[in-house]
């Protein structure tokens, strides 16, 4: 599997923290475990009482569906230019991998809007972030029901997406932008995972591998202004103030 993590990290177990989770992953990231975080703004896993963490001693970021809630309300929804890229007519369930997952923000909203999302994620310390949010949804009473529909694999979708049980009504690709990486307005937790990801440089192999996967529609996430991709022309594209989303369409 390939892991384009750029900094390493250790798991810091903080008083009243979960010892349990925090020597699991110990030992899934063969490195040390401490209690306490030096000065040096090392990067940290906290498996805290409450949940998974990454941490700099400073910033801190966390998987937490529960603040999305407003954004999964059903009249939010409809107005979400991605899942109006998504959409397929006639599919009442449509299936979508989502082969870049990141944090899930863009998956949870499309399961809340009645997708199944699969979910590719390739970096092992984003997945782990993405996981314990998942399990903590599952058992959070307003969003169980949704997250019942993500289904989390660990993987490079550049090998999975040919390779699916079964063609996907959709895929979907945000690849990290080099823009982003530079952008004044990069939101503080992102600081934090731009030390783990490395802006995508094989698009070509994504969108060629998304193509393998045989769906009937691949949507693209862009900065309003970037390139494409690739070289294909989008069949068309939906344009919001900051994003973009290029979609190719695949008759069947
Ligand atoms: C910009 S973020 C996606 C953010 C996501 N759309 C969200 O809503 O949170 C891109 C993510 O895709 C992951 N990624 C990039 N290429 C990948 C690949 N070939 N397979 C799996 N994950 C990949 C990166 O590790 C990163 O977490």
């Amino acid at each position: 599997m390939q892991n384009n993590s750029t900094d390493p990290v250790r798991i810091l177990l903080p008083a009243g923290g979960n010892t349990v989770k925090a020597e699991a992953l110990t030992k899934q990231f063969n490195t040390t475990l401490v209690t306490e975080h030096d000065e040096a703004g090392g990067l940290y896993l906290c498996a805290g009482a409450d949940g998974l963490s990454l941490t700099d001693g400073s910033l801190s970021l966390t998987v937490d569906f529960d603040q999305e809630r407003k954004r999964l309300s059903p009249g939010n929804l409809q107005r979400e230019m991605l899942v109006k890229a998504c959409r397929i007519k006639g599919r009442e369930r449509p299936l979508v991998v989502d082969a870049t997952a990141g944090l899930g923000e863009d998956s949870i909203l499309l399961a809340a809007a009645g997708f199944s999302v699969r979910l590719y994620e390739y970096n092992p310390v984003i997945a782990a972030l993405l996981r314990d949010g998942l399990e903590r949804a599952a058992k959070n009473p307003a969003l169980a029901e949704t997250v019942a529909r993500m289904d989390l694999h660990e993987a490079d979708s550049v090998a999975a997406l040919p390779a699916l049980p079964q063609p996907p009504d959709v895929v979907l690709l945000d690849p990290m932008f080099p823009q982003r990486q530079k952008s004044a307005l990069v939101k503080k937790k992102f600081q934090l995972l731009q030390r783990l990801e490395q802006p995508c440089e094989n698009g070509a192999e994504l969108f060629a591998a998304a193509v393998e996967a045989n769906p009937k529609k691949i949507v693209v996430k862009r900065p309003v202004k970037g390139e494409a991709l690739t070289e294909h022309k989008p069949d068309y594209s939906l344009t919001g103030k900051a994003i973009r989303y290029d979609c190719y369409v695949f008759a069947h």
